[in-house]
């Protein structure tokens, strides 16, 4: 492995795995890649681990924190599954869906990873080597996106580095992650199925399996979302993030979704097109990259050309307006 600036750099090999689950025994923090973004990982057991990943994040509360297991098994020992959490646990994992449920007896997940709460938040992640990782470790993994509070979501191991080198272990590098966006979180609390985070699984994908549509979250009740998804400004950018616009404005960055580009694009600073096809998986697999890559150009401004909010359209247009909210 290399270092940076004391963080190291892990293969994705057998040596690489063992090296990451020795760390995370020993109450280390290793970044890890899924299959929709890279994790912050910590022993979701230990709340010291648990209170190192906030320190490192930065992170201006103690949000609930997902926790992610190998399989069906583990999750069963951690949380309680109704009858429509089995279906979409059957139908959807391994893969980017979040089941947040009542805690069972047996859980092991600490207080401080649930934030107190009576529930927790489990997830089977899509990707091999991070369930490798987690069958190498044998305990729940704590896992927000590993990226400092406020700031986009990484999705390749030199994201995690620019803002977490030398505040963590090591990162497990596995290249580019597939899906772009954090996982769909589910609540199956009190019989009832609530959507509280759009993401890599989508409202229809959801509505297919249980026969219909999700719930909105309530924003009143006592498990309600404070997580960093749920605050108005996340994921932001250094750059102002305009929205929806059909017109690029002179020296601004242009970030274009289609075959067709919005007027005045040949006055842009810089321009990434995320997907010219116009296809909603292809562009969220590379929406925080996009919006790194013309942050780092110095850009005052991120125009983002119109996206359709259908399929994974609904959890990018959901990320844009955070990144786009006012701070
Ligand atoms: O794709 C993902 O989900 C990534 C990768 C690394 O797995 N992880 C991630 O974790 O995005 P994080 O901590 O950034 O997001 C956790 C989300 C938050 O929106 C939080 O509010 C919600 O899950 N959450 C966690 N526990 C909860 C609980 N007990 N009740 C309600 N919401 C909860
Ligand atoms: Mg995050």
């Amino acid at each position: 492995s290399t270092a940076v600036a004391d963080t190291r750099r892990l293969a994705p090999d057998a040596d690489g795995i063992a090296a990451a689950a020795a760390l995370l025994r020993a109450g280390r923090l290793v970044a890890f890649p899924t299959e929709t973004v890279y994790g912050l990982g910590g022993d979701a057991t230990d709340p010291a681990a648990v209170a190192a990943i906030y320190a490192a994040k930065a992170r201006p509360q103690f949000n609930p924190l997902i926790a992610h297991v190998p399989d069906r098994e583990a999750a069963g020992r951690q949380g309680v599954f109704s009858e429509d959490a089995r279906r979409l646990a059957d139908a959807f994992w391994p893969g980017p869906l979040t089941l947040v449920l009542p805690a069972a007896s047996s859980i092991t997940v600490c207080d401080l990873a649930r934030a107190g709460l009576g529930s927790v938040a489990l997830r089977v992640p899509g990707s091999d080597l991070a369930r490798d990782l987690l069958h190498a470790f044998g305990r729940p993994l704590a896992g927000p996106s590993a990226n400092r509070s406020g700031r986009v979501s990484p999705t390749a191991a030199a994201h995690v580095l620019e803002d977490l080198a030398g505040r963590i272990a090591a990162v497990l590098d596995g290249g580019e992650t597939v899906v772009g966006v954090e996982s769909t979180v589910v609540a199956c609390l009190d019989g009832r199925v609530r959507l509280l985070r759009p993401g890599g699984i989508t409202r229809a994908d959801l509505a297919a399996v249980l026969g219909h549509a999700p719930e909105a979250p309530d924003m009143a009740a006592a498990e309600a979302p404070v997580g960093p998804g749920m605050l108005s400004s996340h994921y932001a950018p250094n750059a102002r993030v305009r929205l929806d616009a059909d017109r690029i404005l002179p020296g601004e960055a242009a970030l274009l979704f289609g075959p067709i580009p919005p007027v005045g694009v040949e006055t842009a600073s810089a321009s990434l097109n995320l997907s010219p096809a116009g296809d909603v998986v292809e562009a969220a697999a590379r929406l925080f990259g996009a919006l790194r890559r013309l942050d780092a150009t110095g850009a005052p401004t991120i125009a983002v050309a119109p996206i359709p909010g259908e399929g994974l359209g609904e959890a990018i247009r959901d990320r844009l307006v955070r990144a786009a909210a006012p701070r």
